[in-house]
């Protein structure tokens, strides 16, 4: 079955659209057709978080809300959910949100425009399960700028309020809602006609048809990537399939020696599964972005861009993960580094899309370390992503895979440097050994506005340096001073 509307959940009442342009954001949405103006625009590329808004989705017998950047999330992936914005949270007497009443309390509210989305971002941690400490906090407003940098008072306010909880009129509704979102439509999306149109199918097979029949199609998976084509390259893009919903690109897998996470897993969703596999992988998930791109992007999208400066293709790489391929029904999987040819140039054919990936979990002689380094360490790019995997008997490295990011025009490894390591004892490895200079075999990057080449190839030589001596220590089972020994390495 497939319907023609957007169906969403707003200040409990089901709101339907029979006709949208298939890229209109869903902040346009709330200012420009709803009139709810309490929402701002701030930067228009999800780096400012002026625009957050709050979705719920009713997921376990539960709603589960995220906030989201509204200025690249396209209206019709609200299909399904309940929108909430800033505009909704006082109550009908005046009342204010407890988040918004501490907000008041500590002084925190300042300009119109940063507030909003502050406020938003507390709410959502405001229904978030988990204890609330000031490091939590401040994770969840790294996607929040101000300009005049009144953290500490938000800060304050969010802790505040967080931890003195009562239930907000969101949590009364919350059963009266589930039911509203519970008994819309969940039949594949097709809002448009062939010439442009949203889609968003709700099966691989159905995706599949709709992608054979209209390969110059765009597929949006959390749009932190396409979203950004639109504000700011403004491109047209007249056919849209969003995949979020798609069943099958939703599941996650974990078995004893491999985690299998499907294309349309957001970041947010994948977290404790992927974290579970490596401390230095967890910690580089969690400086993706802000809260607001991990509750929306995918590491499917981070792989299909192509990117030759994301974050996750060369944890991938040294990993040994391998990316599984769909076109019509016939699937096939590669290794990730095989994926990225060229710059701009992957190994996908047209009307084929990525459906899952699987990363093989580490056994005990084998050792991980990633370094994202960044000018900000939280919301940036990298300038240089690293990834070093070691497989190491009696003190010796039988094996390794080592890839980097933003230092050719595809993630990439060094096989140079791999081989030079094979068969070194790793704790006779020393600052000064000549198998650092393979680095500058491997890589001849670029200077940019992130990085100068000259940087870039000398923090490489530092990094694989820091990885060598930390696993040194971890595997020879030595402590040393300042040595950063995560858990269950080496264990
Ligand atoms: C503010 C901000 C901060 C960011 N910070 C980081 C960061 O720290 N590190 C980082 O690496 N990236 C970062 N990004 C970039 C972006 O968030 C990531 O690349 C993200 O993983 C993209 O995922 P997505 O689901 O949003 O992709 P989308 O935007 O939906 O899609 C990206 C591309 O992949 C294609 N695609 C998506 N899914 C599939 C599929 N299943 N099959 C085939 N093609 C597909 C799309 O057609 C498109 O070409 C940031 C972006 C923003 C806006
Ligand atoms: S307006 Fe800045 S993140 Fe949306
Ligand atoms: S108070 Fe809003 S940007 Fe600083």
């Amino acid at each position: 079955m497939t319907k023609n509307t957007v169906e969403f959940v707003r200040n409990g009442k089901k709101v339907t659209l029979t006709d949208i342009v298939p890229t209109d954001s869903l902040l346009d949405y709330l200012r420009l057709t709803e009139g709810s103006y309490g929402t701002k625009e701030g930067c228009g590329e999800g780096d400012c978080g002026a625009c957050t808004v709050v979705l719920g989705r009713h997921l376990d017998g539960k709603m589960q809300y995220r906030p989201v950047n509204s200025c690249i999330y396209f209206i019709g992936m609200v299909d399904g959910q309940e929108v909430i914005t800033v505009d909704d949270l006082a109550d009908s007497n005046g009342e204010l949100h407890p988040v918004q009443a501490a907000m008041v309390e500590k002084n925190a509210a300042q300009c119109g425009f940063c507030t909003p989305g502050f406020v938003m971002a507390l709410f959502a941690l405001y229904h978030d399960e988990d204890a609330v400490t000031r490091e939590k906090v401040t994770d969840q407003l790294a996607g929040n700028l101000c300009r005049c940098t009144g953290y500490r008072p938000i800060v304050d306010a969010a802790i505040d309020a967080c931890q003195n909880k009562v239930e907000d009129k969101f949590s009364k509704q919350m059963v009266a809602n589930a039911k509203i979102l519970s008994a819309l439509q969940n039949d594949d999306l097709f809002i448009g006609n062939d010439q442009r149109f949203f889609a968003a199918p709700k099966s691989a097979k159905s995706l599949s048809d709709l992608y054979a029949k209209h390969t110059d199609a765009t597929l949006v998976s959390g749009a932190t990537d396409v979203g950004l084509w639109v504000t700011k390259k403004l491109m047209d893009l007249p056919k849209i399939i969003f995949i979020g919903d798609v069943a099958e690109l939703n599941q996650i897998e974990d078995s004893a020696t491999q985690l299998t996470i499907g294309a349309a897993v957001t970041y947010a969703d994948a977290e404790i599964a992927i974290n579970s596999i490596d401390d230095d992988i967890a910690e580089t998930v969690r400086r993706i972005g802000s809260k607001q791109v991990r509750e929306s992007g995918t590491i499917g999208g981070n792989i299909a861009n192509g990117s030759p400066i994301g974050d996750m293709p060369p944890i991938l790489i040294a990993m040994g993960a391998k990316i599984y391929l769909q076109k019509a029904m016939v699937t096939r999987d590669l290794m990730v580094e095989d994926f990225f040819i060229a710059y701009g140039k992957q190994d996908i054919e047209s009307g084929e899309f990525l459906t899952k990936f699987t990363i093989p979990k580490l056994k005990n002689n084998e050792y991980f370390r990633c370094f994202k380094i960044s000018k900000r360490f939280d919301q940036d790019i990298s300038a240089v992503m690293a990834a070093f995997h070691f497989t190491i008997d009696d003190g010796v490295i039988n094996s390794s895979r080592i890839a980097f990011g933003g230092m050719a025009a595809t993630p990439k490894r060094a096989l140079a440097t791999e081989a030079a390591l094979q068969g070194r004892v790793i704790a006779d490895i020393g600052q000064s050994d000549k198998l650092f200079d393979k680095l500058a075999e491997d890589f001849s990057p670029l200077s940019d506005m992130r990085a100068s080449a000259e940087y870039r190839l000398k923090v490489v030589r530092g990094l694989l340096f820091k990885a060598l001596n930390e696993v040194a220590s971890v595997a020879n089972k030595v402590e040393q001073p300042n040595m950063r020994v995560i858990g269950k390495r080496g264990a």
